[in-house]
């Protein structure tokens, strides 16, 4: 390692989005370029991975839901005995670092540490299931709020939030809540929330195998329990959930003719 590259140790928490590798942003895209390491949650997909130079070594370090294999005490150390090396390490992470990301907590860990910390957006789930969809987060008269919630926390499920999302004109949007749902959905309409509030359940957004169940408060968790997936699950409850279009609409679309592959686009 050259001195000059000793003077500032640095790891950059990059969004990867939702999985899409064109909806990765720029900036992104050049951090995975100029890399050395990359650490990588599980949620980033192999498209984006795909985007990753061969010569830049790429560490999985990931973690699904309830299922710890890699402690984030090791992560922590990782990334900053890899950047103290000398290495400019990429933490890549699902949709945007800030959304259930944990990049305050990487963040203070690693400036305690020495280490400077550049953050890098990235397109969150609920903006790119609002735009496949067809609906928006917010919409005039129905959906004057949005509540980016999770399902569960370290001490099991999250329910301070029930009571902020029980307005109607709320969109409320569920992260790593699926496991949870009928419970939540029953504390929800306990608050107040009518059985038929529209819903939305949708899986691996942005990804080629997506899946989209409209469905009603009432009805939430016997969807989540029918769908059958190893994507990501991510649920949208609100008015503005009558606004999305039909999975069959979004087939008919077919994105993916319109647009030539990214690879090809991104080398040009
Ligand atoms: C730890 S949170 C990370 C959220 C991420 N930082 C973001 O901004 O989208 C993981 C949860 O995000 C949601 N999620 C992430 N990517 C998704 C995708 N492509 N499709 C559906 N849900 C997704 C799921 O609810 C998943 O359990």
């Amino acid at each position: 390692v050259s001195p000059a590259k000793k003077v500032q140790a640095k790891v950059m928490l990059v969004g990867a989005g939702p999985g899409a590798a064109d909806l990765l942003t720029l900036r992104a895209y050049q951090a995975l370029q100029a890399a050395d390491i990359v650490l990588y949650d599980a949620l980033v997909s192999d498209e984006i991975l795909g985007l990753i130079p061969h010569k830049v070594r790429k560490i999985s370090v990931g973690k699904r839901g309830h299922k710890r294999t890699i402690s984030q005490d090791f992560t922590n150390a990782l990334m900053v005995k890899l950047a103290k090396s000398g290495h400019l390490v990429v933490r890549l992470k699902g949709g945007d670092p800030s959304v259930f990301g944990r990049a305050s907590e990487e963040r203070a860990y690693l400036e305690a540490q020495g280490v400077a910390v550049e953050v890098v957006p990235g397109i969150t789930t609920a903006s790119a299931a609002a735009a496949q969809f067809g609906f928006s987060l917010t919409s005039r008269g129905i959906g004057r709020k949005v509540l980016f919630a999770t399902g569960h926390t370290l001490a099991g499920r999250a329910e301070n939030w029930v009571g902020q999302a029980c307005e109607p004109d709320t969109t409320l949007c569920l992260y790593m809540a699926h496991h949870d749902m009928a419970a939540i959905g029953a504390d929800l309409m306990a608050g107040g929330l009518g059985a038929d509030t529209p819903a939305l359940v949708m899986s691996g957004v942005s990804r080629t195998n997506t899946q989209m169940i409209q469905t009603h408060l009432g009805d939430l968790g016997a969807a989540c329990a029918a769908i059958d997936t190893n994507d990501p699950i991510f649920i949208v409850i609100g008015a503005v959930c009558a606004q999305a279009r039909p999975q069959e609409f979004i087939d008919e679309l077919d994105l993916l003719a319109k647009f030539p592959p990214v690879e090809g686009r991104l080398a040009c």
